[in-house]
Order: C-alpha cells, then sequence, then structure tokens
C-alpha cells in the first residue's frame, strides 16, 4: 500500500482517498455508501444527477484497485441498484447476484404504496476467478422434521439418495436479517444510534466469511460506525477504511481501530 496502511480507517473523503489505493490491491470490496434518502446531511445531494455524478465518481475511482480475485459488494435502495447495475453492466465486471436483504423494518409507515422493507446488495467478482467459500455461510434448513428423517433414510432424488449437509443448506440470495435499528427498539421505540445505519454484524459476517480468506485485505469504503472494519479484524483479515464525519471516526477510534490522516 504505496502511502497509505492497512488496519487503519482513514479521516478522509473517499474521492481523496480512493486514488491514494494502490492499483490492484483489494481482495474485498464493501461499499456502503449515501443512498440520497437525507437520513443526515451527508446522505443529501442537491437532485439525483447529483447523487448519480457522485456515485459513478466514487465507482470509477474504485475499480481499478480491485485485484483480480476480487469480490464487490455494494448496498443501496432497490431503485438506486438498478441504475447501478446498469452503469456497471459496461464496466470490466462480473455480477452474480441481486441480493434482497429483507431487514424486517421499513423505511416508512404508508398507506398508499407497499411498505419498503428490503435494501439490495449487489454482489459482483471482478473476473470468473475468486473466492467463495459457501461451506463457511451454510443456513439452517426450513423444515427441520424432514431434514432429521433425511438424516436418517436419505431422499430419493432423481435416483440418488441425497442426505442434508450437517452444516445445514447452502446460502440463497434473500437475507433475512433483522436491521440493527429493529434490534435497538425499546418498547416498539426508536433509541438513538451512533450511527443511523449500522450494518448488522451477522451480515457483514457472512459476506466477509463469504469472499475473504485469512489476511486478505477489505476495504471498508463508506465506513459509518466501522462495523466491516471491525468485523475484518475480529476474523484475521486485514483492512482499510474511510469515513468523513469526525464523530463516527472518533467511535471507530473508540472500538479499537486505529485512524489515520492523508
Ligand atoms: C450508509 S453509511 C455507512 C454505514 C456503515 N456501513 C455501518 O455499518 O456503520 C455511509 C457513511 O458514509 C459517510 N460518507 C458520506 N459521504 C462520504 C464521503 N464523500 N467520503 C467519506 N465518507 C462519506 C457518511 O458519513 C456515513 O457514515
Amino acid at each position: 500500500m504505496s502511502c497509505l496502511e492497512v488496519n487503519k480507517v482513514y479521516f478522509a473523503d473517499v474521492m481523496d482517498f480512493i486514488p491514494k489505493l494502490d492499483d490492484a490491491s483489494i481482495d474485498l470490496a464493501i461499499v456502503d455508501p449515501p443512498y440520497n434518502l437525507s437520513k443526515e446531511g451527508w446522505d443529501r445531494f442537491a437532485d439525483d444527477k447529483a447523487y448519480f455524478d457522485f456515485t459513478f465518481k466514487w465507482i470509477d475511482l474504485l475499480l481499478p484497485k480491485l485485484k483480480s480475485n476480487c469480490s464487490l459488494y455494494l448496498f443501496n435502495t432497490p431503485f438506486n441498484s438498478a441504475i447501478i447495475l446498469n452503469y456497471l453492466n459496461d464496466k470490466d465486471i462480473v455480477f452474480r447476484n441481486w441480493i434482497t436483504w429483507y431487514k424486517k423494518d421499513g423505511f416508512s409507515a404508508t398507506k398508499k404504496k407497499y411498505v419498503n422493507t428490503q435494501e439490495t446488495i449487489l454482489f459482483y467478482t471482478k473476473t470468473l476467478s475468486y473466492t467463495f467459500n459457501y461451506n463457511d455461510i451454510r443456513q439452517p434448513y426450513d423444515s427441520t422434521q424432514r431434514i432429521m428423517y433425511a438424516a436418517k433414510k436419505g431422499i430419493l432424488k432423481n435416483g440418488k439418495r441425497w442426505f442434508p449437509n450437517e452444516n445445514g443448506k447452502l446460502c440463497n440470495d434473500v437475507w433475512q436479517i433483522t436491521s440493527q435499528r429493529h434490534k435497538q427498539k425499546v418498547n416498539g421505540k426508536v433509541k438513538k444510534a451512533i450511527h443511523p445505519t449500522v450494518k448488522p454484524r451477522e451480515m457483514i459476517e457472512r459476506i466477509i466469511l463469504a469472499s475473504s480468506n485469512e489476511n486478505d485485505l477489505v476495504l471498508d469504503l463508506f465506513s459509518g460506525s466501522g462495523m466491516t472494519s471491525i468485523v475484518s479484524k475480529s476474523l484475521n483479515r486485514r483492512y482499510i477504511g474511510c469515513e468523513c464525519e469526525k464523530a463516527y471516526v472518533d467511535y471507530i477510534e473508540s472500538e479499537g481501530i486505529e485512524i489515520g490522516r492523508l
């Protein structure tokens, strides 16, 4: 890493930070940017054009920094993700999954349309050769009784006897994970948190376990509360992040992550 040190979150603007990363240095990029929902000052843009100009600019800066075996996960609303997917369609990068995060918590209560209870995670890889540790993210089977029966006798499928995997089924592309905001409610009321959009720890763990190995370098681009860096550290991955709001940077430091400056 030329002028940047790993295992730090930098207190900086992404537009200044990304150019300082070495080309082809990142093994896994987890990017949770502003969504243009006016949640906070950092999430407010003059209009949609300003938002997508900003988004496409950091995407263009980021792509050369990904190693050939890199995986990229991009969070956003379904609407914004559709536009980002369309933009990435012309780029030298391979689409893998449109992951729906069903978060059991809405953006708003509304009686004029269906309540939004999902976010999107676009999963890309730089090339066809990449890490995917599917055994590390197996999920419990749904029908426990049938699985108990199958574990003893097997189930006949296409002439072969199938036995369930004792570590669970393969992970699918709809992730039911309760949002941090919902988890922190007390008697149904939202408690003020250090950051308004912290991603659930188990979700970040799943991504890191699936798409990296120990000692790989994880990029935590819009760090927020630093969840991606904190989880990377606990799973023995190297990490490097960037966050521009002082209050969040102070919180990240209080969680034992070193802060860097450009
Ligand atoms: C959606 S939040 C990330 C939340 C994070 N994933 C977590 O789990 O805590 C986006 C973050 O990007 C930061 N941000 C917005 N614009 C930025 C910029 N230009 N440079 C660096 N950070 C920025 C915001 O301060 C905010 O904390």
